[in-house]
């Protein structure tokens, strides 16, 4: 069953289940279900296992070998879909003031997302490279059989007054976090376009929703994703492309608990931690929280992979503990 079909198939079920209600009340819309449930369950690529709303898909996932994009792989593979995680995993980038994923981490990223019972590719590759992302989306195809969702998530962090930036920190910054976002969409878009379906989902942050002072370079990236994703979300709407962003609030990775980050964030503190932070900051925010866990990330990123939005495109959505309740719109 084409993807097309299946979704109509699914409104089908929906509008048989309603007539079915009015005519029978729930018991007879719970035999209406029970009818036409194990007909989708036997259909798809794996006809053995029981079928999960992404069951025959796939999703590619840059920065994928640890915070955000590894929890988002975990949580679309609970949901049937294959994985290929694409990661620079070189432990180091010049001009970033922390530690970046290396080797071992995507290994043991791919072991977790097998043990989850989908196929993984884990490819070693830069968000910077046009012609390493087109020949990965090139082999996704190739050996999974397509392409259906692509989570543009690799980014760095960088932080200081606007004052402190040199020309290689812009351009870092600017390279992977605008420009990897821009390569990601290109290499995806005719994959995607010759199925007429696909799913992209941008990883903005909360920070680009307004102005700071201690991230001035990395917010303006982060709205130059939002503008970009809108941007993608009118082009590609016709080919059945939907682009949407996540933007996280403080989330517990790597990119925010280390080093630099914390003693930028907590200059006063001798010894500043991940904690401290976020109680520092749960202060200001209307839900009870500093901080989010990349597993609560993941989940809104699969709302926007699955089946409840078959019909949004251009949105941002918050995953900030409230934080966007104080923004203009
Ligand atoms: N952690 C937060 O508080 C937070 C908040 C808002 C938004 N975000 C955004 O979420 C995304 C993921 O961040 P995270 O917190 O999981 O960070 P992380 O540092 O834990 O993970 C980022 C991953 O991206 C990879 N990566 C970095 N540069 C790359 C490149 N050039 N090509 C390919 N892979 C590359 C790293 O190796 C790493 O595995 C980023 O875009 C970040 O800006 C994070």
């Amino acid at each position: 069953m084409t993807k097309e079909k299946e979704t109509v198939s699914l409104e089908q079920q929906s509008s048989s289940n309603r007539r079915a209600f009015m005519k029978f009340g729930a018991i007879g819309a719970a035999a209406a279900v029970a009818s036409v449930v194990p007909a989708v369950a036997q259909t798809g690529k794996d006809a053995a296992s029981p079928r999960k709303e992404l069951s025959g898909k796939t999703s590619f996932i840059t920065g994928g070998a640890r915070g955000l994009g590894l929890a988002t792989a975990e949580e679309l593979a609970r949901a049937g879909s294959d994985i290929v995680l694409y990661d620079i995993a070189s432990k180091a980038i010049p001009n970033v003031g922390y530690a970046i994923s290396d080797d071992a981490d995507l290994q043991a990223a791919k072991a977790k997302i097998e043990a989850l019972g989908v196929k993984c590719l884990a490819i070693k590759g830069d968000v910077r490279d046009r012609k390493s992302l087109n020949d990965a989306m090139a082999r996704t195809v190739s050996e999974l059989g397509s392409l259906d969702i692509v989570v543009a998530n690799a980014g760095i962090s960088q932080a200081g007054s606007i004052d402190e930036f040199t020309d290689a920190d812009i351009s870092v910054v600017y390279d992977i976090n605008v420009k990897g976002v821009i390569l990601t969409t290109q290499a995806a878009a005719p994959h995607m376009k010759k199925q007429k379906s696909g799913r992209i989902i941008y990883i903005s942050s909360g920070l680009g929703r307004v102005g700071n002072e201690l991230f001035p370079i990395y917010t303006s990236t982060k709205w130059a994703v939002i503008g970009f994703a809108k941007s993608a979300a009118v082009t590609y709407g016709r080919d059945g492309i939907l682009c949407n962003v996540i933007a996280p609030g403080l989330a517990r990775t790597q990119l925010a608990d280390n080093p630099y980050i914390l003693k930028k964030m907590m200059p006063n503190d001798p010894n500043p931690t991940f904690d401290k932070l976020s109680a520092m900051l749960m202060a200001g925010n209307p839900l009870p929280y500093g901080h989010v866990e990349p597993v609560d990330v993941a989940k809104a990123i699969l709302f926007f992979a699955g089946s409840a939005t078959t019909k949004v495109t251009g949105e941002v959505f918050d995953v900030s503990y409230g934080a966007n309740a104080r923004n203009v719109a």
